[in-house]
Parts: structure tokens; sequence; C-alpha cells
């Protein structure tokens, strides 16, 4: 059996071919960084015309590197939500279009449960149950997830993702979009105890995340500075930020395994890509005697593989989509 899946949710162009056994036969993503940069984070109306011109060709390319034709597909996978509405129409009106022509089943599936699964794409795989931190540029939540298709939320951001504070930040100093990898490139050259910014930790044991006022901490030592015609020290801005960012991720997700019970701790998310953050989350597990799994870095942002595995589970499940079904902004999950 072979999956075809695509992703389309927010501004990659990204389809794949998995198997059942979770194995990535072919993966294809085309960014659209170099069209959103010059305005330092993403247009939704270029998003969705560049998804248009970008599907057919990456699901060829998918096809292609996998050394499959569409007689070969037995089932198709495409993000129904949640996302920019305009962008995940073009890949799941794809799906169900290429389902309906060529007679296959086809399943709509939750980007957040893809990320949740993220890990089964790797040789050495969780079981279940286990606890996971999903931090991405539209999320940042933890869940205790009990099968493929079954997980509680347990926290979520009450404002920015932290995704979101690394883009905020980075446009403010001016580095560029996404800010990220940037950010996380500049980090490992400073210092992470230069400037204390606030942890935000809210009420004792709270599993919920808030990281706009360290933005905003950040913005007004920025502006200090420029006020006083102070150089700004760009990397220690750049560790220090990203260390406070770090020690609340990891300090709320060993909290929330407390509170589970689950020896078992899996990331994901496009902030899991962040090597300060798997470093940290790799002691701090080792040292709470926690099995600890984190998908490599190309599965840790948006990629449809994740996708496909997603959806062998809701198709496994009977949850087929039909031409009504309708894409969704807001993820039931979050
Ligand atoms: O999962 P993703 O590709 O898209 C969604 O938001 O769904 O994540 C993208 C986010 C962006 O905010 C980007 O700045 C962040 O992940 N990101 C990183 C790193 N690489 C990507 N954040 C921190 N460190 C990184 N190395």
């Amino acid at each position: 059996m072979h999956i075809l899946a695509i992703e389309s949710s927010c501004d990659d162009t990204a389809a794949a071919v998995v198997s059942p056994e979770h194995r990535v036969l072919s993966s294809v993503i085309s960014s659209q960084n170099e069209i959103h940069a010059r305005f330092g984070g993403i247009v939704p109306e270029l998003a969705s015309r560049r998804h248009i011109e970008m599907i057919r060709p990456v699901v060829d390319a998918a096809l292609a590197q996998a050394d499959l034709g569409l007689d070969d597909i037995d089932l198709i996978a495409a993000t129904q939500g949640p996302g920019l509405v305009g962008s995940l129409l073009v890949g799941f009106t794809f799906a169900k279009g290429l389902a309906l022509v060529r007679g296959l089943p086809c399943v709509g599936v939750d980007h957040m449960a893809g990320h949740l699964l993220s890990c089964l794409l790797e040789e050495r795989r969780p079981a279940f149950p286990y606890t996971a931190l999903i931090v991405s540029g539209g999320n940042t939540s933890l869940f205790a997830v009990d099968s493929p298709l079954a997980c509680t939320r347990l926290g979520r951001t009450r404002d920015d993702a932290a995704g979101e504070a690394f883009d905020k930040v980075a446009k403010l100093l001016e580095l560029g979009y996404p800010g990220g990898p940037v950010i996380s490139h500049l980090a490992a050259k400073g210092n992470p105890r230069a400037i204390r910014f606030p942890r935000a930790r809210l009420a004792e044991h709270s599993l919920d995340f808030s990281f706009s006022g360290l933005k905003t901490a950040v913005a007004a030592h920025v502006e200090g500075q420029r006020r006083s015609n102070q150089p700004l020290a760009v990397e220690d801005i750049c560790a220090s930020f990203q260390e406070a960012v770090v020690e609340v991720l990891v300090d709320k997700t060993l909290e929330a395994a407390r509170q589970t019970g689950h020896c078992r701790v899996v990331i994901g998310g496009g902030v899991a890509a962040n090597p300060r953050l798997r470093e940290a989350l790799t002691q701090q597990c080792a040292r709470q005697g926690l099995e600890l799994f984190m998908p490599s870095l190309a599965y840790c942002t948006d990629n449809a593989a994740m996708i496909g595995v997603a959806g062998y589970y809701r198709f496994l499940a009977g949850e087929l989509a039909d031409a009504d079904t309708d894409a969704y902004s807001r993820s039931p999950l979050n």
C-alpha cells in the first residue's frame, strides 16, 4: 500500500509518499520563504497563489522521487486544518479532486496530529502513551498522546506561539524571516546570561505558556539601547532570548511528564529544530530518567510525510473525506 500525502497549511507546499509501516519513499517541500521574507511574515494571499502554482509540480516530484505513478497510490491524505484557509483549500481540494477522479479513498488530516506523530517516521520510535510538546509558528501546546488517534491537550499558549516570538524578535532586530533559524545561529555565538529576560511560568504547575511579555521585554531592551545610542549586542540578545524560551519549554514539558506519569517525551513542530532546545531537553530528560524522541530536522518543520502517517490511522478508523468535507482554520485538538 502507498499513501500520497499533501500538506499546504501555511507557506510550504509539500507532498510525500509513505508506506503503512511509516517508511518515507519520497518527501518534497517547496518553500515560500523568499516570497514572504521581504514582508517579515507570511502574506496569506501570496501564500495561496503560490500553492496553486506549486501543488501539481510538487505532487509530480514526490511520485517521481518514489519511482511510482498514480496507479500505484492506494490512499490520498491531505491536511484539512488548522492553518490559513486559502492555503489549506488548495492542497485539500486538490487531494479530494484527485481521489474522486482516481476512485481512491481520501482522508483529511489535522496538522497537529501530523506533528504529534512525526516521531513515528524515525527508526527509533516511541511506544504509546507519551507526553508531547508541539512547538511551531502557530502553536505551543502540550499533549498526552494515548494512541495515534487519541490525545488530550494539557496546556497551550495564551498568546504568542514560541515560533511566532522567534519570528517577531527577528523582525525587531531586522534579521529577516523566518526568525528561528537565524536567531539560533546567532545565539550560538552569544552569551545566554548577558540579559535576564523574563520567564512567564504563570500559576504553579500550570502547563500553559505565554511569550508576549518576553517579546515586549526584548522590544523594550532594543528601544532602550537605541535611545541611548548604545550598540546592539545582537548575538547576546538572541542567546538570552532563546534561553528564556527554551527554559520555559523544557520546564513545562518535564512538569507535564510528571503530571501524566509518562516515561516517554516527544517533541514536534518547527521550533523543535532548535539546537539549544534539543540539547536542553536531552540533558534534562536523561537526568529525570525520561526517554526522549525527537524527529529529524526535516520532519520538525512542515512536511507531508507526517500527514501520510496520521492519515493512515484515520483511514484505518474509517474516517474518510468526501467532496463536501471542508477545510478548517482552527484545530479541534487545540
Ligand atoms: O512547523 P513549522 O514549519 O510551521 C508552522 O508554524 O506550522 O514552524 C515554523 C516555525 C517558525 O516560526 C520558525 O521561526 C520556527 O518554526 N523555527 C525555529 C527554528 N527553525 C524553525 N525556531 C527556533 N529555532 C529554530 N532552529
